[in-house]
């Protein structure tokens, strides 16, 4: 699967956001090790913080299919501005997805390719307690 067909499932992806407040659609495809592909929306809500990214919709649908190894994800919007995921969401990849993680985000000239590593260094992570002595 290259980045380009990635996109273009997060493209049909956000044809299916529900965001009547801002407007702003969202789409993001999960790519597994496996091939499986898992796609997500964002949904919103009245109550606005209870809105949830179209990033963690397509990894809690991935994680409830029982899917947790993961090599890339996509993601797309209807508009400006540029979809880089929002800090809760590289969060969220980040307790599933390692620092070489492939993050494409759509741009008007082609997909911009980064990693988790660079979008959230020093992720917070429970697993990864120091040796006594060096707390
Ligand atoms: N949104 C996402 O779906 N992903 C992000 O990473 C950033 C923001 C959505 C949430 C809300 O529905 C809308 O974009 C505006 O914040």
């Amino acid at each position: 699967m290259t980045p380009d067909e990635l996109i273009a499932l997060a493209v049909k992806a956000l044809e299916n956001a529900y965001a009547p407040y801002s407007n702003y659609r969202v789409g993001a495809a999960l790519l597994c090790a496996d091939g499986t592909v898992f796609t997500g929306c964002n949904i919103e809500n009245s109550s606005y913080g209870l809105t949830n990214c179209a990033e963690r919709t397509a990894i809690f649908s991935a994680v409830a299919a029982g899917q947790t190894d993961f090599a890339a994800i996509a993601i797309a919007a209807s508009g400006e501005p540029v979809p880089f995921p929002c800090g809760a969401c590289r969060q969220v990849l980040s307790e599933f997805c390692g620092s070489g993680f492939s993050v494409y985000v759509q741009q008007p000239g082609g997909p911009t390719a980064t990693t988790l590593g660079e979008l959230l260094p020093h992720a917070f992570d429970l697993k990864m307690k120091p040796p006594l002595d060096h707390r």
